[in-house]
C-alpha cells in the first residue's frame, strides 16, 4: 500500500442500458482505468423490455472492485479517486421496499412499449376532464396537451416513467399492495444507484436527480418540483417519490466496499452527461449520442424553449442546489445501433454477412441504396414523429436490390432520422447549426460518419475521447467540490479538459441529390405509419 502512488482523479459509474461502466479519469480526461460489463435484457412479451434492478447494482459493484484493482496493478492508491459521478439510462423505472430495499419487479425499461392503452386512458382524460393548471383552472383537449407541455416539456407517451408506474401498480398484485400499504419507493436509475450506494435500507438516500425527473412526467420543468396538479392526474400519492436534488452536489459517500467513504458529486441522465462531457454549455450547441438509441440535445441556455415541431424540452443540468437550471430541446430516437443489431440477426439467419464489423464495408461497396429506404420503427417513431403504431419498413426492393444497398438503407436510417430531428430544431430555434458533435458506440466508423454529413448537409464533429456521457458526470462530480478549479457556471474553467483533438466530416453530396433523397425518406416515414390501425 505505501509503495502507491496517490493521484487526484473523478470515477465516473455510466449505468447505461445494455452494460454498465466505470471509468476513472484525471484533470484532463484521460483515462486512467476503466471497465465495463453488459448486463441481461428480458423481453418478456411483444414490446416489453425488462431489467433486474439487483443485476444493475452487480455489475455497477463488479465494475468498480475491477478497476479498483486495475489501479492498484498500476501503482495507483485507490484512495486517488475523489469524488464519483453517476449517469444512468433515464425513464427505466425501479420500484422498491422501503422495508427491504429489495426491488418490488423487475424495472420496466425505457424502450418498453407495454403502456400504449394507458397513454390512450390518460389522452381521453386529457380531451374530456382535461388536467388542473397552476391557477386551479381546468384545460382540456389540444388545450390540455399543451398544459401538460408547458408544465413537464412533454406530451404523453409510453418513452416517459408514470406511465410505466402506473403499468406496475395497476397490473402487479405484490406492487398495488405495497403501494397501498405505503411501502413502496419509486425512482429512476441514478435513484436506485445512489440509495444502494449510500447505504440501501440501512440509511441510503432517496432522491432524483431533475434530469431524470424532467423525464417522469410528474416534475414541473420551469419549478424544478414534484407538482400536485400532475400528481393527481396520474393518480399518485407524493410519499412514493425521491427528494428532488441537482445535477451537482454532494449527496452522501458510497457505504461500503473498495470505495468506502468517497463522496457522491454528480447525478445526472446520460444524454444530458453527453452534453456537459461535449462542453456544449451555450446556447445553440449541440450534441447527438448514437447507442441503442440516439439522442440529440440542442443547449437553450437559461430558456426553456418550448418545441412546437415535435421535440420535448428537457432540464440539460442544474449546476447545484437553488442554481438556475440550463434546459434543452431533445429529440430521442428510438432505434439507432439496434437498427444494426436487426441486420446483424438478418445476416445470421439469411447469411448476408460474416462479422458485425462488414455492414460497414459493406454498405461503402455500392454508391446509394438502389432506391432502398428503411424506416426502423421497431416499436413506433419517436421524435419527432410520435407515432407508437408505426411500423418498420424497408421500401424500394427490386430484383436489383443487393445486401449492400440494405446495409447502406440501415446506415442512411440513423443518418435520415438525425436530420429529421435537426430540421425540427432549426424551426423551433430558427438557427440553422453549422456542426454537430457525436459520439457513442456507432460513431466509430468514419463511414457512417460521411453518411451523416453527406444526408444532412452539415459538418459532423467527432471527439478523439469518446466517453462523453461519463466524461459529463465526471466534470460535474469533480465541479461539486471545486477539484481541479472546475466550476459549472464557468466552461472556461473546463477548457484543458479533453483537447486532443477531433476529426471533421464534410457533406459532399449534391444538394439536389440530398433533397432527392429526404423527400424519398419522408414518403418511406408517411407509409410507415399508423400501421397498428390497419
Ligand atoms: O432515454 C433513454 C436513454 O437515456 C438511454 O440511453 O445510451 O443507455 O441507450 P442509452
Amino acid at each position: 500500500m505505501s509503495d502507491l502512488r496517490l493521484g487526484e482523479f473523478v470515477g465516473s459509474l455510466d449505468c447505461g442500458t445494455t452494460s454498465v461502466r466505470f471509468i476513472v479519469f484525471d484533470q484532463y480526461a484521460n483515462i486512467i482505468a476503466q471497465h465495463q460489463l453488459e448486463f441481461p435484457q428480458y423481453y418478456p412479451a411483444p414490446g416489453w423490455h425488462e431489467h433486474d434492478a439487483d443485476e444493475i447494482l452487480q455489475v455497477s459493484d463488479e465494475c468498480i472492485a475491477e478497476v479498483c484493482r486495475k489501479l492498484e496493478r498500476d501503482q495507483w492508491a485507490k484512495e486517488s479517486i475523489r469524488i464519483i459521478g453517476v449517469t444512468n439510462q433515464r425513464e427505466t423505472t425501479v420500484v422498491w421496499s422501503r422495508g427491504t430495499g429489495r426491488p418490488l419487479c423487475k424495472a420496466i425499461v425505457w424502450t418498453d412499449s407495454r403502456t400504449k392503452s394507458i397513454v390512450a386512458h390518460f389522452e381521453k382524460l386529457l380531451a374530456s376532464t382535461g388536467i388542473e393548471f397552476e391557477s386551479g383552472r381546468l384545460r382540456k383537449g389540444v388545450d390540455g396537451v399543451e398544459a401538460l407541455r408547458e408544465m413537464t416539456g412533454l406530451g404523453l407517451s409510453t418513452y416517459f416513467s408514470a406511465m410505466k408506474l402506473r403499468w406496475m401498480i395497476d397490473n402487479n398484485e405484490n406492487v398495488r399492495k405495497e403501494y397501498e400499504a405505503d411501502n413502496l419507493l419509486f425512482g429512476t436509475v441514478e435513484s436506485w444507484i445512489a440509495y444502494n450506494l449510500t447505504g440501501g435500507a440501512n440509511g441510503g438516500i432517496h432522491v432524483s436527480e431533475v434530469t431524470n425527473a424532467s423525464r417522469t412526467l410528474l416534475m414541473n420543468i420551469r419549478t424544478l418540483q414534484w407538482d400536485h396538479h400532475l400528481l393527481k392526474f396520474f393518480g399518485f400519492r407524493s410519499s412514493i417519490l425521491p427528494k428532488l436534488v441537482s445535477s451537482s452536489e454532494v449527496y452522501g459517500r458510497i457505504a461500503s466496499g473498495p470505495l468506502k467513504s468517497v463522496r457522491i458529486g454528480a447525478l445526472i441522465g446520460d444524454q444530458q452527461a453527453a452534453l456537459v462531457g461535449n462542453k456544449c454549455f451555450g446556447q445553440g450547441e449541440a450534441k447527438c449520442t448514437y447507442g441503442t438509441g440516439a439522442f440529440l440535445l440542442f443547449c437553450t441556455g437559461n430558456d426553456m424553449v418550448q418545441s412546437s415541431h415535435g421535440l420535448l424540452s428537457t432540464v440539460a443540468y442544474q449546476p447545484g442546489p437553488g442554481a438556475p437550471p440550463v434546459y434543452a430541446v431533445e429529440g430521442s430516437i428510438g432505434v439507432a445501433g439496434a437498427a444494426i443489431k436487426w441486420y446483424f440477426r438478418l445476416r445470421d439467419s439469411m447469411g448476408f454477412i460474416k462479422s458485425a464489423e462488414e455492414i460497414n464495408t459493406l454498405a461503402a461497396s455500392v454508391a446509394d441504396t438502389g432506391g432502398v429506404y428503411f424506416v426502423p420503427a421497431f416499436s413506433g417513431l419517436l421524435a419527432p414523429y410520435w407515432d407508437p403504431g408505426a411500423a418498420g419498413l424497408l421500401i424500394g426492393l427490386s430484383a436489383y436490390t443487393t445486401p449492400g444497398h440494405i446495409a447502406r438503407a440501415t446506415t442512411e436510417a440513423n443518418a435520415f432520422q438525425t436530420r429529421a430531428i435537426l430540421e425540427s430544431m432549426k424551426l423551433d430555434s430558427k438557427v440553422d447549426l453549422k456542426h454537430l458533435k457525436v459520439d457513442g458506440g456507432m460513431t466509430n466508423g468514419d463511414f457512417c460518419m460521411e453518411v451523416l454529413a453527406d444526408v444532412g448537409g452539415f459538418e459532423v464533429v467527432r471527439p478523439e475521447m469518446r466517453e462523453s456521457t461519463a466524461l459529463g458526470s465526471a466534470l460535474l462530480a469533480g465541479a461539486a467540490i471545486h477539484l481541479f478549479g472546475w466550476n459549472t457556471s464557468d466552461p472556461r474553467t473546463f477548457a484543458r479538459v479533453n483537447t486532443r483533438g477531433s476529426k471533421t466530416f464534410l457533406p459532399r453530396l449534391s444538394d439536389e441529390r440530398r433533397k432527392k433523397n429526404w423527400l424519398a425518406w419522408l414518403q418511406a416515414v408517411e407509409r410507415s405509419k399508423g400501421w397498428e390501425k390497419t
